[in-house]
C-alpha cells in the first residue's frame, strides 16, 4: 500500500468509511452507537509508521502497544505485520500468547508497568517455553522492563526461584521539563511516577552538542539513595539472574511538541553510549516506548511521524551507537483505525439562544476520553450532506450524551465559560435521527468506557479488507 487511503468520504450525500455507507452498511444493521474499525486503516498506519522509521534506520521492530486496544480482531490484524508487542498485565500477555498460536509465528513481548506481580513476572520470564514455535528456532522472548530498584529485586527474586535469567531492560527516565497541560500523557518529565530517574546528567549535558540541554533536563537538587538508572544498570549487569538487553524509555502519550521528541532522543541515545562505555559491551536493544502523535482536530499541530523519525536517527549516529530499535505504539496504529456513529436522539433549545443535540450515546459509556482527559475529538454529520458546502460550517450545536450528568457532553467542560467552544460546526442543522461520526475514536476508547447509568457499552464492527463486515465487539481471546 503506497498511497493513502480516502478512509472518509462523501458519497450520495451521505459520509463512507473505507468505502462503506455509514448509514445504509453500519446504523440499519447494528444500530448505534457503535464502533466502526478499518482494517485497511489499521494496516496503513502500521505500514506508515514502519516505513517513517525503517527508512531512516533499518533496525527497527514497531511493538503494538495492547492496552491502547486489546481487542482480539483488532491485535491480529497487527499481529500479521510485526513481531512485538508492548504489554502490561497477564490478560495482555495471554493475548499475545493466543495471536501468536493463531497465526503460527513466534511474538515478542515488552512487559512495562510499574509494578508486576511474581505471578506475571513469572510468565513473562516462561514466556514462549512451552510454545510448539521454539522447535523452528525461532524463540519467543519476554523481555521485562524494570521500572524502580524494588522491580529489579522482584525480577531477579522470581527469576532464581525459576533457575532461569530473566531478559530486561531498564526504563529510564530522562527527565525532560514537559507542560503537563499541553501532554497531559505524558511520561519522563521528572517527578513522573514510572521509570528511573537518570541522576548523574552532568555526562550527558558534556556530550551534547545542544546548548540549551541542560534547560530541558531536571536539576538535581536531590539525590535517590537506590532508586537510580546507574545503579539499577549496574546491578542488573552483576546480577546470575538477569540478562540485561538494554535501556527503554517513554516520553508519554499524545506528545505533540518535537522539541520534547529531540531532547529525549539525545539524552537516551548518549545515555545508553554512557552505559555501554561503563559496562565495556555493546547492548541489543534501544526501546524508545510510545507517545507517536495523531492529529485530532483540524486546528491542532502535531508533529509528522517522518520528522520524528529523522530525528531519532540523527541522534542515533550523533551518539554513534548502533541499537536494535524498538518503537512501541498504540494510538497512532488504531486511532484514525476506528470511528464511533452515533444518531441525534432529539434536540432542544437553551435558555441563552443556543442549540443542544441529544445524541444517543454518552460520554461514560462510549467514550470516556472526553471526561477523563478532556480529549476534543472532531465530529462530523454524516447523512443528507448539503452538496458543496464542505466549507460553509456555520450551524453551531452543542452535542451532549443522553444522561443526566453534567461532564456527559461531547465537548470537554470548558471552565473558562467560553460558550463558543462547547459548539460544533454543521454544514446545516441537526434534526432528529441525524447520523453523527466521531472520528480517530478508535485508541484507548474501547477500553476506557463504563457502564454508567446502566448503559450497555457500544457494539464494535470491523470492515475487513474485502469490505466484509463483521461484529467483533469487545472479544479479548
Ligand atoms: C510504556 C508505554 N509504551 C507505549 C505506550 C503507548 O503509547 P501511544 O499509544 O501513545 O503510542 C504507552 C502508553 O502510554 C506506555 O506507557
Amino acid at each position: 500500500m503506497s498511497e493513502k487511503l480516502p478512509l472518509l468520504d462523501i458519497k450520495e450525500n451521505t459520509l463512507h468509511f473505507d468505502g462503506v455507507n455509514l448509514v445504509q452498511n453500519i446504523a440499519a444493521k447494528y444500530g448505534t452507537p457503535t464502533y466502526i474499525f478499518s482494517e485497511n486503516a489499521i494496516k496503513q498506519n502500521l505500514h506508515d509508521l514502519q516505513t517513517a522509521f525503517t527508512s531512516q534506520y533499518s533496525q527497527t521492530e514497531i511493538a503494538y502497544s495492547t492496552k491502547n486496544n486489546m481487542i482480539f480482531d483488532i491485535s491480529s490484524i497487527i499481529a500479521e505485520e510485526i513481531n512485538f508487542f508492548e504489554t502490561t498485565s497477564l490478560a495482555e500477555l495471554i493475548l499475545v500468547e493466543k495471536l501468536s498460536q493463531q497465526n503460527n509465528k513466534p511474538l515478542n513481548l515488552i512487559s512495562t508497568n510499574l509494578f508486576k506481580p511474581d505471578g506475571l513476572i513469572a510468565q513473562i520470564i516462561n514466556f514462549g517455553s512451552q510454545s510448539t514455535l521454539d522447535a523452528k528456532n525461532n524463540k519467543m522472548s519476554g523481555i521485562i522492563a524494570i521500572d524502580s530498584y524494588q522491580d529489579m529485586k522482584n525480577v531477579e527474586r522470581i527469576a532464581k526461584k525459576l533457575n532461569k535469567k530473566a531478559k530486561v531492560l531498564v526504563r529510564v527516565n530522562p527527565g525532560i521539563q514537559m507542560s503537563r497541560e499541553k501532554t497531559i500523557f505524558a511520561s519522563a518529565y521528572p517527578d513522573a511516577k514510572c521509570s528511573t530517574i537518570i541522576k548523574d546528567i552532568q555526562p550527558i549535558i558534556d556530550l551534547s552538542q545542544n546548548e540549551s540541554i541542560d534547560e530541558w533536563l531536571l536539576k538535581r537538587t536531590h539525590s535517590p539513595k537506590y532508586d537510580f538508572a546507574e545503579r539499577i544498570i549496574q546491578e542488573a549487569e552483576e546480577s546470575k539472574h538477569l540478562d540485561l538487553l538494554g535501556i527503554h524509555g517513554h516520553l508519554g502519550s499524545q506528545v505533540t511538541n518535537i522539541d520534547y521528541f529531540h531532547h529525549f532522543f539525545e539524552v537516551i541515545t548518549l545515555f545508553y553510549k554512557l552505559m555501554e562505555e561503563k559496562l565495556g559491551r555493546n547492548f541489543t536493544y534501544l526501546d524508545l516506548g510510545g507517545g507517536y502523535p495523531v492529529q485530532y482536530s483540524k486546528t491542532e499541530q502535531v508533529p509528522s511521524i517522518n520528522e520524528i523519525a529523522v530525528s531519532l536517527s540523527q541522534n542515533i549516529s550523533r551518539a554513534k551507537i548502533a541499537p536494535h530499535l524498538i518503537i512501541e505504539s498504540g494510538r497512532y496504529i488504531t486511532a484514525s483505525g476506528g470511528l464511533l456513529l452515533s444518531q441525534v436522539n432529539l434536540t432542544k433549545e437553551n435558555p441563552s439562544g443556543g442549540k443542544i443535540a441529544v445524541l444517543d450515546m454518552s460520554a461514560y459509556g462510549d467514550l470516556l476520553d472526553v471526561i477523563a482527559a478532556k480529549w476534543h475529538f472532531d465530529i462530523s454529520l454524516v447523512n443528507d450532506l448539503p452538496v458543496g458546502t464542505d466549507s460553509a460550517n456555520k450551524f453551531n450545536w452543542d452535542l451532549v450524551g443522553s444522561t443526566n450528568d453534567t461532564l456527559d457532553q461531547l465537548n470537554p467542560i470548558d471552565n473558562s465559560d467560553n460558550l463558543d467552544s462547547d459548539l460544533r460546526s454543521f454544514p446545516r442543522d441537526l434534526e432528529p435521527k441525524d447520523f453523527v461520526v466521531i472520528k480517530n475514536a478508535g485508541a484507548y476508547t474501547t477500553c476506557f468506557n463504563s457502564n454508567y447509568c446502566g448503559r450497555p457499552k457500544p457494539m464494535i464492527v470491523l470492515i475487513e479488507k474485502d469490505k466484509n463486515i463483521r461484529l467483533i465487539n469487545r472479544n479479548y481471546w
